[in-house]
């Protein structure tokens, strides 16, 4: 294996979903369609949909409480935070990691955001970990988070069904011993690809009157996932001589079941090997992988110990994964 060696690891996981359920046939009554068409081309049954009032960094701020708390952490002890959102609270500054450093009163440690889309998670777990290994920081928060609601076009059959609120956090801290949780990592884009998902008002290349909802071409995306989520688990097998067989559980974004399903065909494997949950919160961008790895360990699917590879893909386009012994 490509060990690393650099003593950190994930000392937890929170996450946090809104409480309010919008299940398939809610929406069958606002768009034509049906629970039927959505669980059979996505794998979705239900999301979790945020107030009007809470903001993604609300989210956040919710999940980073739960996990603290478990961890048993005091929030002075963290050094740093690092966040994922495609869906920050503002289109340009202030970060959503400076809004909910403010809401923790951690005035004076680090806080960015990492704009990768809905491989956001994964770039944001690398770039913390080797922060912390050139650094004397212990303890950092990387989280996902996402209001995607608020930039769905709920009159749109074609994305209002596949996307859901929610956000998930790891907790990075330094170890005593040489125990390395990082095993490898590889980040990828295709730039060339960029229009094929975007969100495209807000920003400086926005002109009067372009629409503040997500944009996605489907079919592009849904190709380009099947591809990719195979490329880089072969990719990180290969550069670390391991076999699908030492990998305990692939921990894929959740954007579509059969995204999944067709890249375990891909791989040859069964897909009882990637972890879904697809099912009760839809698509939740760069929250999803985090959100997944909290309930893995709610349900003592993750021990210490056991090989996992995390693969994700999405706006950019970029792709990538990590391979982390848990
Ligand atoms: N209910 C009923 N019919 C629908 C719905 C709906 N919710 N949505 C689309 N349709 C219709 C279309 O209008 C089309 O009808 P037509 O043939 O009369 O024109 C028909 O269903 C088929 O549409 P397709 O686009 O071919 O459906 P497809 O099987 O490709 O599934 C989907 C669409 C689910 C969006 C798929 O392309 C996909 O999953 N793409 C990838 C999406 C993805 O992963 N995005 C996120 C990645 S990044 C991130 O996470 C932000």
């Amino acid at each position: 294996m490509n060990d690393r060696k650099t003593n950190i690891y994930i000392q937890g996981i929170g996450s946090y979903v809104p409480p309010k359920s919008v299940s398939n046939q809610d929406l069958s009554k606002k768009v034509d369609t049906s629970d039927e068409w959505i669980f059979s081309h996505t794998g979705i049954k239900n999301r979790h949909i945020a107030s009007a009032e809470d903001s993604t960094s609300d989210l956040a701020v919710n999940a980073v409480n739960s996990l603290l708390e478990k961890c048993g952490l005091d929030k002075k002890a963290v050094g740093g935070i690092i966040v994922a959102t495609a869906t920050g609270d503002y289109p340009g500054f202030p970060s959503t990691a400076c809004v909910i450093q403010d809401k923790l009163a951690l005035d004076g440690i680090m806080a960015f955001d990492v704009a990768a889309g809905c491989t956001g998670f994964i770039y944001a777990l690398n770039i913390a970990e080797s922060l912390m290994a050139g650094s004397s920081l212990d303890n950092v928060l990387v989280i996902g988070a996402e209001k995607l609601s608020a930039v769905t076009d709920w009159s749109d059959r074609n994305t209002c069904v596949l996307f859901g609120d929610g956000a998930g956090v790891a907790l990075l801290s330094r170890r005593d011993d040489d125990y390395s949780c990082f095993v490898d990592s590889v980040l990828h884009a295709r730039g060339s690809g960029f229009d094929k998902l975007m969100i495209p008002s807000g920003g400086t290349k926005d002109k009067h009157g372009e629409a503040r909802n997500l944009y996605m071409d489907g079919r592009a995306v849904y190709t380009f996932a099947v591809r990719v989520v195979k490329d880089v688990i072969i990719e990180l097998l290969e550069r670390n001589n391991l076999t699908l067989d030492q990998i305990d559980w692939i921990v894929p974004h959740q954007a579509n079941m059969r995204i999944i399903q067709a890249a375990a065909k891909r791989l040859g494997i069964d897909e009882s090997k990637f972890f879904m949950n697809i099912g009760q919160y839809a698509n939740t961008s760069a929250a999803s992988i985090p959100i997944a790895l909290n309930e893995m360990i709610e349900n003592n699917l993750l021990e210490r110990g056991m090989t996992i590879i995390t693969v994700g893909f999405g706006a950019g386009l970029t792709y990538g994964g990590n391979v982390i012994r848990w």
